[in-house]
């Protein structure tokens, strides 16, 4: 088992799970990450699981290198199609994303509910077993959320476009008489200012995010993983691609202590590394 002062790792398939990086250090200030955008490969959405498996592999082969010893799935899509092939094969505790659809339907009044997700979301184990056991009397109205992702990678979360877009998918969700929306996708976060224009204040956001950061604080402590020291914490962010847009959400939605050290390394191919 790794040593409890080595970098948590962190992936995603772009900068969806800068998110999920805001929340673990909002309760983890003391903790070290390694964060993975594959930006080259972005979105996962679309693709089989089998190509999203062979990703993920290689991109925890990459953070295991690099001394990580906890690995967070901060992608939605990434979770449903590998999580139990990575559980398998590694020796570290990995936490995913939970499609929020529990506490959605535990608190419905409507009995109905909204879900917005990829096409890879939708079809994994995770969601199917989780709307079964929560959702069986509830009226679950769900939606792909096409070019969403795509429209966060290009910095374009606060536009016409998203607004446009997200009024296409959302509308049919304020027909079906919604009381709660859950984010199924860790980029949706960054399109929230856009969806509260849209949709009634009555109607409750739920971004998985924090439920997913206080895991990940237990899982350290279960392990004994948790950071023994008060060293200066480091943030080192690697992208496949360019690491423009995560610079930009970071600098937009992390503040940071003048403590911590940050690192951007473009153009890392995971799985040639
Ligand atoms: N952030 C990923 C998720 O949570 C985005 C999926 C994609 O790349 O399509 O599902």
């Amino acid at each position: 088992m790794s040593s409890s002062n080595t970098p948590i790792g962190i992936f995603d398939s772009g900068a969806g799970g800068i998110s999920v990086l805001k929340e673990l250090v909002t309760i983890l200030p003391n903790e070290s990450f390694i964060y993975f955008a594959d930006s080259a490969n972005c979105p996962y959405g679309p693709k089989q699981p089998e190509k999203i498996i062979e990703l993920s592999n290689c991109i925890t082969k990459f953070l295991l290198d690099k001394g990580c010893k906890t690995i967070v799935v901060a992608c939605n899509t990434a979770t449903a199609a590998a999580i139990d092939f990575l559980r398998g094969n590694y020796n570290v505790p990995f936490i995913g994303m939970e499609p929020a659809i529990k506490p959605a339907s535990l608190n419905t009044k409507t009995k109905s509910i909204g879900v917005l997700a990829t096409a890879g979301t939708f079809k994994g184990r995770l969601y199917i077993e989780t709307s079964r056991k929560f959702a069986s009397d509830v009226n679950v109205c769900y939606q792909v959320g096409e070019g969403l992702v795509e429209l966060v990678e290009s910095g374009m979360a606060n536009s016409e476009e998203s607004e446009n877009l997200l009024r296409k998918y959302i509308e049919p969700m304020l027909d079906c008489n919604i009381d709660h929306i859950v984010l199924g996708c860790t980029h949706y976060p960054f399109l929230r200012p856009v969806l509260e224009k849209i949709i009634p204040k009555s109607i409750t956001i739920i971004d998985p995010a924090p439920a997913v950061a206080r895991q990940t604080e237990k899982v350290l402590k279960e392990n004994g993983l948790l950071s023994a020291t008060k060293n200066l914490p480091s943030i080192e962010l690697f992208s496949s691609g360019s690491s423009r847009i995560l610079k930009f959400l970071m600098e937009e939605n992390i503040q940071l202590t003048a403590r911590t050290s940050i690192k951007y390394v473009d153009g890392i191919s995971a799985c040639n590394a």
